[in-house]
């Protein structure tokens, strides 16, 4: 080899770990939008997810056209959010993507959201938090398992502020 490759070869080495760490740290400044590692593949929990979005609810609000249709839902479009606002005197919520929301936390962040976080009516936050956290896993792992879909449903609206949609009206709402 001659002189001066056998020098320039932990140059080159040296420079190709510079550029792999330069991509890494690009990687994690950009992580934010990125789905969080997939979680370990575990059948048995996929499945006991899927059938807590059945009968939790989930589906219900989460899920377009679920329980107008008795559940004839394609499952690619579980769990993605939906444009039926809900009103009352909170304002108008929607049903969030779970989809998209679940692919931007570690599954321990997950477990913390789900057993603390009191979200807008009528969203039944409490029924996440008296949750067992296998269930909590389980959810997160089959939405995880589901991977990303769909667009984030249409922001919060403060009372007062007209929804452009259509909406479900609670009685006593404030317009
Ligand atoms: C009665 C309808 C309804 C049911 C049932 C329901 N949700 Fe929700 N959910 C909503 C609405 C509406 C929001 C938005 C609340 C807000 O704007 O604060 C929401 C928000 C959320 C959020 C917050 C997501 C984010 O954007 O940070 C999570 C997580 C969530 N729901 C999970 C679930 C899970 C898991 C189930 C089943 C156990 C469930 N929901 C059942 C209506 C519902």
């Amino acid at each position: 080899m001659p002189a001066f490759i056998r020098r320039a070869a932990p140059l080159a080495a040296a420079v190709a770990l510079l550029t792999a760490a330069t991509a890494a740290l690009h990687v994690e400044a950009g992580s934010t939008a990125k789905p969080a590692a997939a979680p370990a593949a575990d059948a048995k929990s996929i499945e006991r997810g899927r059938y807590l979005a059945r009968i939790a609810g989930c589906n219900d609000c989460h899920t377009p056209g679920y329980a107008q249709t008795g559940g004839k839902v394609d499952e690619k479009l579980w769990l993605t959010g939906d444009s039926l606002g809900w009103q009352g005197a909170w304002g108008t919520t929607y049903p969030s993507n779970l989809r998209l929301a679940l692919a931007k936390m570690t599954e321990q962040e997950w477990v913390r959201v789900a057993k603390s976080a009191q979200f807008r009516a009528p969203m039944p936050w409490f029924a996440l938090h008296d949750m067992s956290e296998a269930d909590l896993r389980a959810i997160y792992r089959y939405v995880r398992h589901l991977g990303p879909a769909g667009e984030p449903a249409p922001a919060y609206l403060p009372p007062g502020q007209a929804a452009k949609g259509p909406v479900i009206a609670f009685p006593g709402q404030a317009h």
